[in-house]
């Protein structure tokens, strides 16, 4: 009998490493809010939004009034995983925000946050990347991206 043949392919370092990347972020947006991991985040960054960067709450607050966000403007958070800056800008300055990722465990975790800091209809999460916005241009008014290279 013939003994069956199998390739493996090595992928690049680069996807290799963009793969568990991927992986390690989604299992942390998928892991609802658990108490002893916000008790964590609020010790390091002041925010409870499943957070996987750096970006501080007094940094968003910066990022905020720089941006002079109000009532009427349009933000976009790129790479937002599950929230964080965008979703807290939202809230703190009143403005509308497209929350944008492309891990989908993010986009839900965002969903579920939007509903309930009752950021409806003025919130909404989506699923894309900052090379490919799935938005209309000419339609937002400012841009964050927290912690993500792209
Ligand atoms: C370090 S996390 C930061 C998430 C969030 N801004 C925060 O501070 O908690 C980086 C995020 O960038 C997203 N990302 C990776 N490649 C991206 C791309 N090409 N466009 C937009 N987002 C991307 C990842 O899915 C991940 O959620």
């Amino acid at each position: 009998m013939r003994k069956k043949q199998t390739t493996s392919v090595r992928l690049p370092d680069v996807v290799e490493r963009s793969l568990i990347e991927t992986e390690r972020f989604a299992q942390r947006y998928a892991m609802s809010s658990e108490a002893n991991l916000r008790v964590v985040e609020l010790e390091a960054l002041g925010s409870d939004y499943q957070a996987t960067g750096y970006t501080t709450r007094k940094q968003a607050d910066g990022i905020g009034r720089l941006l002079a966000l109000e009532p009427g403007k349009v933000l976009v958070d790129i790479g937002a995983g599950s929230g964080w800056p965008g979703l807290y800008l939202a809230t703190t300055f009143g403005c509308s925000v497209i929350s944008v990722d492309p891990i989908m465990e993010g986009c839900s975790a965002a969903f579920d946050r939007i509903d309930s800091d009752g950021l409806v209809p003025r919130a909404l999460a989506l699923l894309g990347t900052g090379e490919k916005l799935p938005i209309r241009s000419g339609s937002i008014d400012a841009i964050v991206h927290a912690d993500v290279m792209c």
